[in-house]
């Protein structure tokens, strides 16, 4: 027996995974989320034979799809793919997100971005009006990290945030390194008023990679609930 939260991002991916169709090349997400995607995956694979080439967002994903037996490529092998289906940290009414809370979010921006569609999957407690009280994963290059991370404290000085407090992400006591070999500024920013503007600004600073705001880019956003019943937004 599920536990309320477990149903609700299970009956989220399940619906997530209906909407596949045979022969699609898929971007598999990652997180906890995205596990139970990956798991309803397989099983069709199983017993219907489906047949898709899966694009993993990151080294986890891609660890689960081969246990599983989700066949899987790379994205510069599949070159365009027609769905990604990932979890989120946040999404607002305008369906535009935060990611990152599981370090992924380079991969990926960059997998849901080479696709035609994007679906995101959730919990009810994700939901927000305003993004910004997750706080926002900055992807940054090693070298010189802490003069990135007093830009990136500057570029918020000056863009009227509630609070800017920028904390380098740890792991084990040593910065938490990404799969692309890079460390997560995580910005306490606690609303974000304008986030297409931040994204802009944060990806023009020297060092920065890429930030957790994924704006225009989620087409579809499938909420689970405890008891089951699923909500679609798009
Ligand atoms: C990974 O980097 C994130 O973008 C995830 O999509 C996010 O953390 C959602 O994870 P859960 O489904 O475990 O909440």
């Amino acid at each position: 027996e599920l536990s309320p939260i477990d149903k609700a991002k299970f009956v989220a991916a399940k619906r997530a995974v209906d909407c596949i169709e045979d022969g699609m090349k898929l971007g598999l997400g990652t997180g906890s989320t995205a596990a139970w995607m990956v798991r309803c995956l397989a099983e069709r694979i199983r017993e219907e034979g489906l047949q898709v080439q899966g694009v993993p967002t990151s080294s986890r994903t891609a660890e689960l799809a081969r246990s599983l037996g989700v066949p899987i490529t790379t994205l510069d092998e599949a070159r365009w793919l027609d769905l990604t289906i990932d979890g989120a940290d946040e999404f607002d009414p305008e369906l535009n997100l935060i990611k990152g809370g599981g370090a992924a979010l380079l991969q990926e921006k960059i997998v849901a971005s080479a696709s035609d569609q994007m679906i995101v999957i959730t919990d009810a407690a994700k939901e927000v009006r305003q993004l910004g009280a997750f706080p926002l994963p900055v992807e940054v290059i090693p070298f010189g990290w802490k003069s990135t991370k007093t830009l990136i404290e500057e570029l918020l000085g000056s863009m009227n945030v509630l609070s800017c407090e920028c904390a380098l992400r740890m792991k084990d006591g040593a910065p938490l390194l990404t799969d692309e070999a890079n460390y997560i500024v995580d910005l306490h920013l606690k609303r974000i008023n304008e986030p297409r503007q931040l994204s802009m600004a944060l990806n023009q600073i020297p060092g920065v990679v890429e930030n957790g705001l994924f704006i225009d880019i989620c087409d579809m956003v499938i909420i689970g609930h405890g008891d089951g019943s699923v909500v679609v937004r798009d």
